[in-house]
């Protein structure tokens, strides 16, 4: 009975499901003649009898102030890694390299969405750093104060982070395509001293107005005292004398080299905030020693890289992505990384392929959605240019469908490319689940993130917390610490407890679905929660709902996902009315405006449906299943058993409403 239930209805089923339940097996030729196949699995086995010895050893690959007493205090679920160790992360980045012959490799070479390039070499970044550092601390900053960053993908933003580890302050990126109210929840939630921002950035031929969107969140922002602002774009913005300053002006007369800080291994580096199941993002704590042990591991496991490759990870950094692949994983590994701040479409659907062909890109690791974003555009693209730089693929952020893989390996990647499907999160801090051919490929199978990676005992429970039969969804766990794990929720220690920790005794409920084949291949199902992946953004139903409701037409509102061919997931919204509002296309539209004004564009609504009631349970509560199977269009079937709380009368009169409203 138990593997009926958790087997997938058939209205929960996506794209991406279809061919799940018969994965097939692709052993890809390929990946034997270049990684020795199936040496994975006994490394990964060894690794679980001595975590602890394991980790160890990969952190003797960072440089330490002073070697750490103990290597874990687990006292569950709070984690302390490399206790007593200190260390700094700007260091581990940059200085480090300076005493070898990468002093003049290229760091990054970045290429602005007009076109401008810039080539950052170790020594160029190091000496930024530095003096970014100290206009830092001309600022009052010091260690242990946090530092937002609001910035366009440019040089300066990996820049500012580095200063600011530099020093033992703790940044937070805030994604450039938030909106003021939410950059401003989150240097409240923060109570950042400082902001980093720029005037605008590039997005398809046009400016963003980030100065703009700063100035009227810091309107509500007593804690911010100073405001760095980078010229990018050179458009007029307002200045306000005595709290904002120009990044070239502050900078010119810093000291050009600034001791950097020796933090405990514990010490916060940054936080991160990320959508969950309640209005309120949750502020992601990453540690520094654990996190850089983690992330430096994984690149190198992962991505297999190597001094000679040219490393392109797509992510903005306003993602955990960009920080622990754009930044501190390749910088760490002293690899060459490529940047690209605009839109992969943008003058036209080859910018990427040029971009891969320009600068002989080897490693390209992006999302699902940008893989079928392109393929939209058709092959003609990829195929004008030349891609035979790339050896190994990689993708993230939200299930991929075996359509989209075959399309990224074959037509991509030439057929001679391993794809690593990675699976983790912003909590997670880096990779957990995903073949890593730096230690032995298996085959891979399209759709399936493989295995985990060393030392992570990753399962998938049902309900009552058993392990789950092959072949039947459950919730995907995993029952150990690990150095890259979020060390709690910025002053919310109980919540992060809550979240993460009680769902099912002493295991770290990740919040998605997941199976595992006859083989042990973990297979990544979606959200099990009330998140959305749209587009691979994380965003919270309950989160866009508090949005929808400030609103004044809005009474009530429910938000779900619909699944989407390119986006994987689109929001749809049902929403009651107050008194005096009627539906309208252009109250729809108002609507729209209000939920990108409110936390950004990545919100936009595809649909909006204005209803006379939501379906509730005789408690009041939405029920959210019966909305999203309307939504979907799919079978509503039995649907009513899963609410018991509603009479079967209920379920059917608020369907019937719903579909009259969708009419
Ligand atoms: O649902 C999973 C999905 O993305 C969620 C984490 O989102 P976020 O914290 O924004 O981090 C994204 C980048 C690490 C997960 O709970 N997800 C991530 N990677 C995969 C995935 N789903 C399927 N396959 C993946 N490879």
């Amino acid at each position: 009975m138990q593997r009926d239930a958790a087997k997938p209805k058939k209205s929960e089923k996506n794209i991406n499901v279809e061919k799940r339940e018969n994965p097939m097996s692709l052993s890809l030729d390929v990946s034997a003649k270049i990684y020795p196949v199936n040496r994975y699995l006994e490394l990964y086995s060894r690794s679980l009898e001595e975590p602890e010895k394991f980790w160890e050893e990969q952190a003797r690959e960072l440089d330490w102030f002073k070697s750490w007493d103990k290597v874990l205090e687990w006292n569950t679920p709070f984690a302390k890694w490399f206790v007593g160790g200190r260390i700094n992360a700007c260091y581990n980045a940059l200085d480090r390299h300076l005493k070898s012959w990468r002093k003049n490799k290229a760091a990054l070479i970045w290429e602005g969405e007009p076109g401008e390039r810039r080539v950052l070499t170790y020594h160029d970044l190091y000496r930024e750093a530095n003096r970014f550092a100290d206009a830092l601390l001309r600022l009052g900053v010091k260690t242990g104060d946090r530092v937002g960053i609001y910035m366009p993908l440019i040089p300066e933003l990996p820049i500012s982070m580095l200063a600011a580890s530099r020093i033992g302050a703790t940044f937070t990126v805030v994604f450039s395509g938030f909106s003021s109210g939410a950059l401003a929840d989150r240097l409240n939630d923060a109570e950042a001293k400082v902001l980093i921002t720029a005037d605008g950035g590039y997005r398809r031929g046009r400016i963003v107005n980030l100065k703009e969107n700063a100035d009227k969140a810091l309107a509500s922002c007593p804690t911010v005292e100073h405001v760095v602002v980078y010229r990018r774009t050179g458009h007029s913005v307002p200045f306000k004398e005595g709290r904002d300053i120009w990044w070239d002006d502050i900078v010119k007369d810093s000291r050009k080299y600034v001791e950097p800080v020796s933090v405990e291994s514990n010490h916060p580096l940054y936080i991160l905030y990320t959508s969950g199941t309640t209005g309120k993002p949750k502020g992601v704590v990453h540690s520094t020693g654990g996190y850089l042990v983690y992330v430096s591991a994984t690149q190198k496991w992962v991505f297999d890289v190597r001094d000679e490759d040219v490393y392109w990870c797509t992510a903005d950094i306003g993602w955990v992505t960009g920080h622990s692949y754009v930044v501190y994983g390749p910088f760490l590994n002293g690899v060459t990384t490529v940047m690209y701040e605009g839109a992969l479409d943008y003058p036209n659907p080859g910018r990427w392929w040029e971009i891969v062909e320009r600068y002989g890109v080897t490693i390209l690791y992006t999302t699902p959605t940008a893989l079928r974003t392109l393929i939209k555009y058709g092959d003609e693209y990829p195929k004008k240019y030349d891609l035979s730089s790339l050896r190994l693929l990689g993708t993230v952020g939200e299930p991929i469908n075996p359509a989209a893989w075959e399309w990224y390996f074959n037509v991509v990647g030439g057929g001679r490319c391993p794809i690593v499907d990675t699976w983790w999160q912003t909590e997670t801090g880096g990779i957990l689940i995903s073949p890593a051919p730096r230690l032995g490929l298996v085959p891979l199978k399209p759709g399936s993130a493989t295995y985990p990676l060393p030392t992570i005992m990753a399962d998938v429970y049902d309900e009552k917390g058993r392990p789950a039969p092959s072949m039947t969804r459950g919730y995907l766990v995993i029952k150990n610490p690990w150095p890259g794990m979020l060390q709690t929720l910025f002053k919310d220690p109980q919540r992060y407890q809550q979240v993460y920790w009680s769902r099912f005794e002493g295991v770290y409920y990740t919040g998605d679905y997941a199976m595992k084949d006859e083989e042990g291949y973990f297979w990544l199902l979606g959200r099990a929660d009330e998140v959305l992946k749209v587009a691979g953004h994380r965003l919270g139903t309950i989160e866009l709902e508090d949005a929808l409701v400030s609103h004044q037409a809005v009474a009530e509102a429910a938000v779900v996902g619909r699944p989407d061919a390119v986006k994987g997931e689109v929001i749809v919204v049902f929403a009651t009315l107050r008194q005096g509002y009627s539906p309208s296309p252009q109250l729809a539209q108002e609507l729209r405006e209000h939920v990108r004004r409110v936390i950004g564009p990545i919100a936009t609504p595809e649909e909006i449906h204005f209803v006379h009631m939501l379906p509730k349970t005789r408690s009041g509560k939405i029920m959210r299943r019966v909305i999203k199977a309307v939504a979907s269009q799919a079978e509503i079937g039995d649907i009513t058993t899963l609410e018991d709380e509603a009479s079967v009368e209920e379920v059917k009169k608020a369907i019937e409403t719903l579909r009259a409203g969708m009419a």
